[in-house]
């Protein structure tokens, strides 16, 4: 057998046993020179996957729907209160060692919770690392302490549960979303419902536990009707995500969709254009790929999941 045919036959493999965790027993497979194979179509119907409102899951729609802020949720609290605290109860304010006075980066805070990240789709393919995640000294039940009972933004108002982020405090791995769905919103946990199912399939597809790996989302709360969270309350919830990860400190962080992909990497970018190629944050590698609930919705594009995914196992694997 040819290096090449060996190589083929790998990747036919690979991609079957994919196929197999993610639970496709049969599919029709079109090919444009050879009859159609003779077989049942796949798992998922449109009936299945259209209750999960994943239209807003589909690549490069809109970033923000255009839609009236909400009214302000603390009326009797002054209008920087939440970011005072927040930006007193972490170190990530005290990053540069030049801090200027609080009163004036508190316009700023929402944008530069942490310094930007590089993002350059061209150039950043394994970019030099110029710049390390804070040590914060911070820990995980620090941050939950933190978030208390949050009622910094609206959403706390049609919560059931905050879905705090889950799994192993010291991974290599991270996932994060967008924001919690109706499952999530009852369990109090991300990634519990179908889309989280799918989520588990992939991270067991490159080998890792569930338990393993960290996951979490840029809003804790669950949006009215799952539209995407507006830009005041991500930039209430994110800046608790950014102190997890430099308390976590994982080696990749897998951005599942538009707009965790964009909140993450402050890229005006589409997930389609920058899709499967490491970008850099703090010297952490993204990988920005598809949301399994676009999955769900579109099989075809587990494919380009896949080689994402492998090339985040294979990293993990070289930089053990
Ligand atoms: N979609 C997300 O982005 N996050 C979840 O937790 C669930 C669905």
């Amino acid at each position: 057998m040819t290096e090449a045919n060996r190589q083929l036959a790998i990747d036919v493999r690979e991609h079957l046993e994919y196929l197999r965790e993610l639970g496709v027993e049969t599919m029709k497979v079109e090919l444009a020179d050879s009859p159609p194979l003779d077989h049942p179509v796949m798992v998922v119907t449109e009936e299945q996957v259209s209750h999960e409102k994943v239209e807003r899951f589909i690549p490069d729609r809109p970033f923000f729907t255009k839609q009236p802020l909400p009214p302000p949720a603390k009326p009797n609290v002054p209008a920087n209160a939440s970011r005072l605290s927040l930006l007193e109860s972490t170190r990530l304010s005290k990053l540069n060692s030049e801090t200027p006075p609080l009163k004036s980066v508190l316009p700023q805070i929402s944008k530069n919770e942490m310094p930007k990240p590089t993002v350059s789709p061209a150039t950043n393919l394994f970019a030099d690392r110029n710049s390390a995640l804070p040590d914060t000294g911070e820990t995980i039940e620090g941050i939950r302490t933190d978030i208390g009972d949050c009622r910094r933004c609206s959403l706390c108002e049609g919560r059931t549960k905050i879905a705090h982020s889950t799994g192993s405090f010291t991974a290599d791995l991270m996932f994060v979303g967008e924001a919690p769905g109706a499952d999530e919103d009852a369990q109090g946990a991300p990634f519990v419902g179908r889309a989280g199912q799918l989520l588990t399939k992939i991270i067991e597809a490159i080998g890792f536990k569930r338990d393993d790996v960290f996951i979490g989302n840029i809003n804790r709360c669950r949006p009215p009707m799952n539209r995407a969270p507006l830009p005041n309350e991500t930039a209430e919830c994110k800046p608790f995500l950014l102190r997890e990860i430099a308390v976590v400190r994982p080696k990749v962080i897998v951005v599942l969709g538009n707009t965790a992909m964009k909140n993450l990497l402050d890229t005006k970018e589409g997930i389609t254009k920058i899709r499967g190629i490491f970008q850099d944050y703090y010297g952490v590698k993204v990988m920005p790929t598809f949301h399994p609930a676009y999955l769900l919705r579109d099989p075809s594009k587990k494919r380009e999941v896949w080689d994402d995914m492998k090339k985040v196992r294979d990293y993990l694997n070289e930089n053990r």
